[in-house]
């Protein structure tokens, strides 16, 4: 069979993470997808950078947009960042290119899904995002596909690894902020503004995406209740230990009389609950759906291998020709937050 032809835009963590799959298991992504799936050219800011692997037998463009829109490849792979500029730009150019997309930009998402998935749509193509919602746990395919047939009641979790290993790194090795936030960029935990991470944005970001899926809303992420983790010392993280308690940076989304609800906020979790035992840069999320009850899913929600692990089963699904709406049903039927609002109310 033909081979599935990657167009790679970003060289960084996620994007190296993404070439070395590809290269590692290439024997075994063939078997599974029943075809080969390569890497024809890739994009960065600099090119003369060096990288954890060897880029050699790739093409190299400059400009992400026309990496997009080159006829060599099939899936656009956007792994840059930013919720707009090139991302943003290679993104729309892939889809009138006529290209499936798979990103790990919940920004990206969070700002603009609504839209792309719609342009998406309109073009017969799918934006797949996996790894943009708690990194390698596959929390997306199991609610658009093992738990589809479920009326979600609420989702909720732990979903930004930056902010997770910073409290339980405070509280478990009682060091100080900023050395564990350097820590935390050394193992490629970090956004390339970290603001997002403390300020709770990333995760809001997240959670937004995670609650048009449960809930068949559209995006709304300027909706979200936001509270970063910047305030919390020390002693807080101190005072609530001797409570018998852990601060988590968590998420809530369920549907209520009021409408979608979404909040993510720090909060007491008690010490000996799955959640407050969540460590390091682990993602935590719970699923609660009408016929199955409730469901756990954990894992690391960021770094190298584990999100490129989210990307390639996006890639993978992609190359067997599985070509799922992007919020699992099409964008176009999505109902608005606002609306659901007032059918609920
Ligand atoms: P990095 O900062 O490590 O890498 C970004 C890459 O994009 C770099 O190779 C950079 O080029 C390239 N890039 C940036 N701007 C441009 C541009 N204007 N034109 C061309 N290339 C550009 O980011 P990450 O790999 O950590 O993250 C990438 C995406 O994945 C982000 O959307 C992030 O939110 C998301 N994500 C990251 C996770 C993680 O654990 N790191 C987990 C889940 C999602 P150069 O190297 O030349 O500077
Ligand atoms: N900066 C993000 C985090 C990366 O720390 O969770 C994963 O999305």
């Amino acid at each position: 069979a033909a081979p599935l032809r990657l167009g790679l835009a970003g060289l960084g963590t996620v994007g190296i993470g993404v070439v070395k799959i590809v290269q590692n298991h290439a024997g075994l992504i063939a078997a599974r997808a029943g075809r080969p799936v390569v890497i024809t050219a890739v994009s960065a800011r600099d090119k003369s950078k060096a990288r954890d692997a060897d880029l050699s037998a790739y093409g190299w463009e400059a400009d992400p947009v026309a990496l997009a829109q080159r006829a060599d490849v099939d899936v656009f792979i956007e792994v840059m960042g930013g919720h707009d500029g090139p991302a943003k730009a290679a993104t729309e150019a892939a889809i009138a290119a006529g290209k499936d997309v798979v990103t790990a930009n919940k920004a990206l998402l969070a700002h603009h899904g609504q839209a792309l998935a719609e342009a998406a749509e309109a073009a017969g193509r799918v934006i797949r995002f996996e790894a943009a919602v708690a990194g390698g746990i596959p929390v997306i395919k199991a609610l658009t596909e093992g738990l589809a047939g479920n009326g979600m009641r609420r989702v909720m979790g732990v979903m930004n690894g930056t902010c997770n290993y910073i409290l339980t790194r405070m509280q478990s090795a009682g060091l100080p902020y900023a050395e564990v936030f350097e820590e935390a960029r050394q193992l490629g935990y970090l956004e390339a503004d970290p603001n997002l991470d403390v300020g709770g944005i990333d995760a809001g970001h997240k959670l937004s995406l995670l609650a048009a899926i449960a809930f068949g809303t559209r995006v709304s992420f300027d909706a979200v209740e936001l509270e970063g983790i910047g305030a919390i010392s020390i002693d807080d993280i101190r005072h609530a230990a001797d409570m018998g308690f852990r601060i988590k940076l968590l998420g809530v989304a369920q549907m209520t009389g009021r409408g979608l609800e979404q909040r993510m906020t720090p909060c007491l979790v008690p010490a000996d609950s799955p959640l407050g035992q969540l460590q390091g840069g682990t993602n935590m999320v719970v699923l609660e759906g009408d016929s199955v009850g409730q469901i756990v899913l954990r894992g690391a929600g960021a770094g190298m291998g584990p999100t490129a692990s989210a990307v390639m089963g996006d890639v993978i699904d992609l190359a067997r020709g599985i070509r799922l709406p992007t919020f699992g049903q099409p964008a176009t039927t999505l109902a608005s937050p606002v609306a659901a609002r007032v059918a609920t109310a």
